[in-house]
């Protein structure tokens, strides 16, 4: 018996959401086969895509199944391959893909002992292998779908979010690897209070317009005074790109996670071909590669 899965990226932070909100991807992901085996072991057979570790102890994938187990009570092995079409260091939640996918097909083939939102502690482990924090605002989106806010962390408090219809991302991904850990290090600890004033009026804002459809008001909400102004100094073109988004007609523009992919949120097809086209034109004429 296997499971072939597809495991997607996301989206964390969204600008007004560090480390609590998150939207998962539906075009973008990688491809997952897990299987049972008798030896009591998790085992890693195959990864193409990504060179990235195979040893069951270094591999977010394996660490996120055995949290699973041990807290089951299980010592059930299993076999697993990994088609991985998300590059690592690039933004959309690549660790996360395969702690949430490797979960998700195992407690599958386990018969789901726990249900999807249970199993984001698990894949949480994952992430904390991957980068030094348990952050769950990849993996909670990549098992839940749609939009997902992290209501609290201690304890654990997971809210699924509505998904306006006509909500498109465009990501552009600057060809340098920026690994979540260094580009949380660059991040202060305080935050002054004026702009956690701002960042939680425009999350509160985010979420009320995702409720009501109003798709300017989520536009006018993806601002970071906060961590945006540490991190993106680490991504080429920044403010002008994101000019460029807006101008073009973008609703909203931010860094993608830790970076250094960016997304530009748009409202339906044709703002997003007419933001993708100026944001690759931008980066070509400035000879930045990227995908
Ligand atoms: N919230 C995390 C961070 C997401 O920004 O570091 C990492 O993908």
């Amino acid at each position: 018996e296997e499971i072939k899965i597809f495991a997607p990226a996301t989206v964390a932070n969204l600008s007004c959401g560090f480390d609590v909100l998150g939207c998962c991807l539906d075009t973008i992901g990688d491809q997952m086969i897990l299987r049972k085996n008798n030896l009591n072991k998790l085992r890693i057979l195959r990864i193409t895509g990504q060179d990235l570790p195979l040893e069951s102890e270094n591999n977010v994938a394996t660490v996120a199944i055995d949290a699973m187990l041990k807290t089951l009570g299980s010592t059930q092995g299993f076999d697993i391959e990994i088609d991985k079409n998300i590059k690592a260091g690039s933004g959309i939640g690549s660790s996360a893909a395969s702690s949430a996918g490797a979960v998700f097909a195992a407690n599958m083939l386990l018969g789901e002992p726990f249900n999807s939102k249970e199993l984001i502690v698990f894949a949480m482990e994952g992430e904390r292998l991957a980068s030094g924090n348990a952050h769950a605002d990849n993996v909670a989106p990549a098992l839940m779908g749609g939009f997902s806010l992290v209501k609290s962390y201690h304890p654990l408090e997971v809210l699924s979010l509505p998904s306006p219809p006509e909500i498109r991302f465009v990501i552009l991904h600057p060809l340098i690897e920026l690994k979540t850990k260094d580009s949380r290090a660059v991040i202060k600890q305080q935050v002054q209070l004026k702009d956690a004033i701002g960042q939680w009026g425009n999350l509160a804002a985010f979420v009320s317009g995702l409720y009501t459809e109003d798709y300017e008001l989520i536009g006018r909400s993806l601002e970071d005074k906060i961590i945006e102004p540490m991190r993106s100094v680490l991504i080429p073109y920044f403010e002008e790109l994101k000019n460029i988004a807006l101008e073009n007609g973008a609703l909203g523009f931010g860094i993608s996670g830790s970076g250094p992919s960016v997304f530009a949120m748009c409202k339906g097809d044709t703002a997003t071909a007419n933001v993708k086209k100026a944001m690759q034109l931008f980066y070509q004429d400035k000879g930045i590669e990227f995908d």
